[in-house]
């Protein structure tokens, strides 16, 4: 069916009229000669002049005579803005290079229109293909293994949708051996715990670890052995001075894993490798309150109930093997200051990622899943604060060794360019901020520039994948992750999942 027909513009930059008794939205989807397009933009035309059409209204709003118009829907219309985003030649995607015929008329999208896409290897599925608001039966997949390395990025106001797309992404990866994630998750809305979450997953008695600081009967405990820790972990966690932190590497060299309790228990009045006392009784302070420790008759006393002085589990260690074999792991990090969730993540994080490097550099790296991080509220360890850590790493050159990042975000803004412009896929929800926008928009995988509007027009669960893995950004519906659960799950009790 006729929705409009062509009559000018440019590359990038096409006019269609629609047809009277039609609707083009903003983001829908229209087929040309083969050719995608997608509205950006509506306005309206009119063949009257612009004072005509003023006094027009002036009589009609003052109840002057009768002035309808004749052939109104010739004279008047609505005319949409649309820009060309994939031509399908021979049943391959490409990046459109022509324009359709001046004149052509315009139809809206079937699903038979995308046959050429098509599911690849590891794939990951994030929701099914969305014309403006209405949805088409066509399900849209990404190279997942690809996708994590390069890490992603979900940024979106809040409310839009984004912990129901993490929901929905972590459901599907449950049975894939070719990832290990790690959530770390600081509303504890992932698991389930008592509503319906990943556990639900008929496979994830197998292949779901939880750990949380109050864990249910049967679960795993949240608590990390400080022996555990190195200087490096407290970056960007703590605020030192150049001489402390040079303090916590001498004590690291010469004690190993016992630093911590060895600069804990330091006489500020002793030798100490040439440390001077002030700076000694600084960080011992600086340490104690991070860590919830305390001194008792000179021993070293955990005072909470996550860092502690004696377990027989290692937290690190075993979460770090859980992903490589391609595990899924929710952290429980809700009870948790901050401060302490990022530790914990930091070291588990700069775990995986040192044992990557060694297996890269033994060419054992073919053999492993790819791991990813999801953090959110992103800009806290991405942004500028606090120097490097491991997640600027990761950021950086993670994808080298197949380490990758899934970073929620409602504040894009605040992670520098550079790393947004390393995340290689960005599922782009709702956004009414026109700062927040321009920043993901400024750093996508194509060219966006016009897509302002549709990004601010985005509903909840509508969103916009742009990545080098695909041929242009894709707009998509996300499911949601109830009705998925509805359609797929096994309601479990939290008391079943361990049971
Ligand atoms: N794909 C979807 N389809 C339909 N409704 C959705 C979808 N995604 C989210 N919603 C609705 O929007 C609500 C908010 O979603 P969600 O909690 O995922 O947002 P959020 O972006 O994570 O918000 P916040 O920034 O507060 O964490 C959900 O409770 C749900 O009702
Ligand atoms: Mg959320």
């Amino acid at each position: 069916m006729v929705l409009g027909q062509i009559i000018g513009g440019e590359y990038g930059e096409l006019y269609v009229r629609q047809k009277s008794g039609q609707l083009i939205e903003i983001g829908d989807l229209l087929w040309i000669d083969d050719i995608i397009l997608q509205v950006y933009d509506l306005a309206y035309g009119s063949l009257l002049e612009d004072t005509d059409i003023a006094r027009m209204s002036g009589m009609q709003l003052e109840g002057y005579e009768d002035t309808s118009l004749m052939e109104e829907e010739i004279r008047n219309y609505v005319s949409a803005k649309a820009k060309p985003l994939v031509h399908v030649k021979d049943g391959v995607a490409r990046i459109p290079k022509c324009l359709p015929g001046f004149f052509g008329t315009v139809d809206r999208v079937k699903k038979e229109d995308f046959h050429f896409m098509e599911e690849p290897e590891n794939s990951l599925y994030l929701g099914r293909i969305r014309s403006g608001s209405m949805v088409l039966d066509v399900p849209v997949y990404i190279n997942g293994k690809d996708a994590l390395s390069h890490h992603i990025l979900i940024p979106a106001t809040t409310g839009r949708g984004k912990s129901n797309l993490v929901k929905v992404m972590l459901w599907n990866m449950v049975p894939r051996e070719w990832c290990g994630i790690l959530v770390i998750d600081p509303h504890d809305e992932y698991f389930g715990r008592n509503e319906v979450g990943i556990k639900d997953h008929p496979d994830a008695r197998n292949r779901l670890m939880y750990y949380s600081p109050n864990p249910p009967k049967g679960g795993y405990s949240l608590r990390v052995n400080i022996s555990q820790l190195k200087p490096w972990n407290l970056r960007g966690i703590i605020d030192v001075t150049d001489a402390q932190s040079q303090a916590m590497y001498i004590f690291y060299n010469h004690h190993h894993d016992n630093w911590l309790e060895a600069i804990l228990t330091a006489d500020a009045e002793g030798e100490n490798h040439g440390i001077q006392g002030v700076t000694l009784e600084v960080i011992q302070r600086k340490l104690r309150l991070a860590l919830d420790l305390n001194m008792v008759r000179g021993e070293v006393r955990a005072m909470g109930n996550i860092f502690v002085t004696h377990t027989n589990n290692d937290l690190v260690n075993d979460i770090a093997h859980a992903l490589e074999t391609g595990k899924k792991v929710i952290l429980d990090t809700s009870s948790m200051s901050g401060d302490k969730e990022l530790l914990i993540a930091g070291m588990i994080t700069d775990e995986i990622f040192r044992r990557y490097k060694k297996y890269k550099e033994f060419g054992e790296l073919d053999d492993k899943p790819t791991v990813s991080v999801v953090i959110e509220e992103a800009p806290r360890v991405l942004g500028d604060r606090g120097g490097r850590n491991v997640f600027h790493t990761i950021a950086r050159e993670g994808r080298k060794f197949r380490v990758g990042l899934i970073a929620i975000t409602q504040l894009s803004s605040m992670i520098p360019r550079e790393i947004l412009a390393n995340m290689n896929t960005k599922i782009i929800l709702g956004n009414e901020m026109k700062s927040e926008r321009e920043a993901i928009i400024g750093s996508a995988a194509q060219d966006l520039s016009k897509d302002g509007k549709n990004i601010a027009s985005l509903d909840k669960g509508e969103a916009l994948v742009s990545s080098i893995f695909t041929k242009f950004a894709v707009p998509i519906k996300i499911d949601l992750f109830d009705d998925v659960v509805e359609r797929e799950g096994t309601r479990r009790t939290k008391l079943e999942f361990f049971g």
